[in-house]
């Protein structure tokens, strides 16, 4: 099988049309969404979320966010606190994931939570939720790349990845966030970050008035099951806040500085010359891929600002740089 590739711009109505019906007939589709390009499979239908598993290679265990179309769909599977429902209200559409109790008996399928008695849900913005509303039914949709690799943000990284695998691939241009979604949990109106994302946590302190905590070290990050600690991981090794270039390493850089070394680089990216971090978030994953496809050894990053969306950057950079398994 070669994944068919339609564009939305050169036809949109054909994308949502044919979306739905390999939606119908219980099998992925690679969607663009703002944050990442997703594998979307019918919520409620466990064969096509099996299906889901198996093309990522991705464990059983680790459960999918469901997608949404607007906050009505939403509370018919999930229940809402207030904290959450403010945070919803502020953000969504857009890339913030909710952790909400999961409605029992409600439709979503056990095999998207992983059984778990709580639902991730995120209403995506643009192609994505049209679809959901064309279809009429959530999709479970995790990053559309193999388990372990670094999650796509072109038509084209999924088709090289996962294009033999696939029916169709939804190409909606390059995803302006570029990294996924925050992941917060609200418990005892307490806000915990989950997984740092495309939704800064300085901006749902703002949105709220509450502060957000961060996991106490990399074990709570497990809470999110999925954040295992070598995910996002490139062929080169990743070689943080480096500070010059060794020879024939490629270099990943913040600003416009000069990086001592550099001339010996066997490439350069710029995440953004001029420091904007949304820019660099956008950039990330594509540069991340486009530096490994050097064949250099070793890829440096020079050191990312650990506010707004350098969080997000920074939590994937020490993925992609710890030990593998
Ligand atoms: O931006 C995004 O979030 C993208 C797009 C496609 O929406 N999706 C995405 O999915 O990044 P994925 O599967 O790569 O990451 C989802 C994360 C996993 O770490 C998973 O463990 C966590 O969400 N998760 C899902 N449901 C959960 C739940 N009920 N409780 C805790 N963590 C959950
Ligand atoms: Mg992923």
């Amino acid at each position: 099988m070669t994944a068919q590739i339609i564009d939305i711009i050169r036809d949109h109505d054909g994308a949502l049309r044919q979306a739905c019906t390999v939606l119908a007939d219980g099998l992925p589709v690679a969607i663009p969404t703002e944050t990442v390009y997703g594998l979307a499979a019918d919520a409620t239908n466990p064969a096509a979320i099996t299906r889901i598993y198996e093309t990522k290679g991705r464990p059983r265990f680790n459960p999918l966010i469901c997608h949404m179309s607007d906050l009505d769909m939403a509370e018919r599977y999930a229940d809402f606190d207030p904290i959450s429902r403010r945070l919803a209200e502020a953000f969504w559409p857009g890339p913030l994931t909710l952790i909400l109790p999961l409605k029992p008996e409600s439709g979503i399928h056990a095999l998207a939570t992983a059984g778990l008695d709580t639902v991730g849900i995120r209403l995506p913005k643009g192609f994505a939720s049209e679809l959901i509303r064309a279809f009429g039914r959530p999709l479970a949709a995790p990053s559309a790349n193999t388990s372990g690799k670094v999650s796509p943000t072109s038509a084209r990284h999924v088709a090289d990845d996962l294009g033999e695998k696939l029916a169709l691939i939804i190409d909606g241009g390059a995803a302006p966030v570029g990294v996924e979604s925050t992941i917060v949990r609200v418990e005892n109106g307490v806000i915990r970050l989950l997984r740092p994302g495309g939704v800064a946590a300085e901006e749902i302190e703002t949105a709220t008035g509450l502060a957000v905590i961060r996991p106490e070290g990399p074990a709570a990050i497990i809470e999110a099951p999925g954040m295992l600690a070598s995910h996002y991981a490139p062929g080169a090794a990743v070689r943080l806040n480096a500070d010059h270039v060794e020879t024939g390493e490629a270099l990943i850089r913040l600003g416009s500085a000069p990086v001592k070394g550099m001339e010996l680089a066997a490439a350069v990216f710029d995440l953004s010359p001029s420091g904007d971090l949304a820019q660099a978030a956008a950039n990330l994953f594509d540069y991340l891929k486009r530096a490994d496809a050097t064949g250099a050894a070793s890829i440096a990053v020079t050191p990312i600002p650990d506010h707004g969306l350098g969080e997000a950057i920074n939590d994937r950079l020490a993925r992609a740089a710890a030990p593998r398994e």
